[in-house]
């Protein structure tokens, strides 16, 4: 029997580049491997959307959309709403009850996000329990690995240690789960900073490959190569860093030179970038296309993915619950 794996993402609007290279590709590659569980977590969503219903509907949504464009194959991994697997939630009730509150107050994420978000009152019970209820969705499946990024390891550790209370006190329930960090290629965002939707730095996988083509065109370059007969400094370009993840490797070698040289300028050289980014994301769009405009089939898929979850989730609760005596 294969390793279980459990991993999430937030319904927080559009995918971008950053995220599909991110988190996305890598569960691609980890669905047939493992016995894979992927939710889209529309509860954590709540703990900073909460006033905004519309919203939350329609990005759930979009990101089923685009994470079945993307490859994620319903007949191999299991895909679906947290919140259709209410056992999630009753989990994550009963673990609040043995989880000292220190344990969250002193997560990193929990004083970072508080003081970064001020348009928000974050200061509410479900904000301080979202890592309670990250640990709920791992253990909820018995999982043994959770494929995350680095800014996710506080909230892994914290599973673990709920974990190993959990057991201490009812007899071993739980498995361990291990993190297992996701590497990749960092790739930058228009400016040059990290690419993420609060930077308003992405390109969004979909939109049409002329608005693909303008975020191209508006990218930082080199901010010593003043005029079109200066030489460049590829490395410290952003461009560059597209060149290196969409763009041939000898080509990339080329444009390199080029630019040190002051043959390639940066209109062309971000012309030809564009197009590379265009090419890359085609089939994507293609397959978001068809999706987009069946959502009951999303919707469908996806109802299916909970209905396997819960078999897992069921049992779990069932074990737990005669584990603390209800
Ligand atoms: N908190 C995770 C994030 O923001 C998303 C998430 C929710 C998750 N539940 C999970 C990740 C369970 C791994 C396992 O990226
Ligand atoms: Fe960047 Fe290309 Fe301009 Fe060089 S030529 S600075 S790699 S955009």
């Amino acid at each position: 029997m294969s390793q279980r794996l459990v991993s999430g993402i937030q319904p927080t609007g559009k995918m971008h580049l950053g995220n599909y290279l991110g988190a996305v590709k890598n569960w691609l590659s980890l669905q047939g491997q493992y016995d894979s569980y992927f939710m889209i977590a529309d509860l954590h969503s709540l703990t900073t959307v909460y006033e905004n219903p519309a919203q939350l509907r329609a990005d759930k949504l979009e990101l089923a959309t685009d994470l079945l464009a993307a490859g994620i194959d319903p007949n191999t991994a299991c895909l679906f709403f947290q919140s259709d697997v209410p056992e999630h939630s009753e989990l994550h009730l009963i673990l609040s009850m043995m989880t000292p509150t220190p344990w969250l107050t002193r997560v990193p994420t929990y004083k970072s996000k508080i003081d970064d978000i001020k348009d928000k009152d974050l200061d509410t019970y479900g904000f301080l329990g979202y890592p309670v209820l990250q640990s709920a969705d791992i253990l909820v499946y018995k999982a043994d690995v959770v494929p995350v990024g680095k800014d996710q390891l506080p909230h892994l550790e914290l599973a673990r240690e709920i974990c190993r209370r959990f057991n201490h006190f009812y007899g071993t329930v739980f498995p361990e789960p291990q993190d297992m960090l996701t590497e990749h290629a960092v790739l930058p965002g228009l400016d040059g900073r990290k690419m993420s939707k609060s930077y308003g730095n992405t390109i969004p996988l979909n939109e049409t490959s002329e608005q693909t083509q303008k975020r191209v065109m508006s990218m930082f370059t080199d901010p010593t190569r003043l005029r079109r007969t200066d030489p460049g400094h590829p490395e410290s370009c952003p461009v560059y860093s597209f060149h290196q993840t969409f763009s041939d490797p000898a080509r990339t070698l080329e444009i390199a030179e080029q630019c040190k040289t002051a043959v390639l300028g940066c209109v062309d050289c971000k012309k030809e970038c564009a197009a590379q980014v265009i090419t890359y994301l085609k089939p994507f769009r293609e397959k978001r296309e068809a999706f987009s405009t069946n959502p009951d089939e999303v919707n469908r898929l996806l109802k299916q993915g909970a209905e396997k979850a819960r078999g897992i989730a069921s049992d779990t609760l069932k074990t737990v619950k005669k584990a603390i005596g209800l």
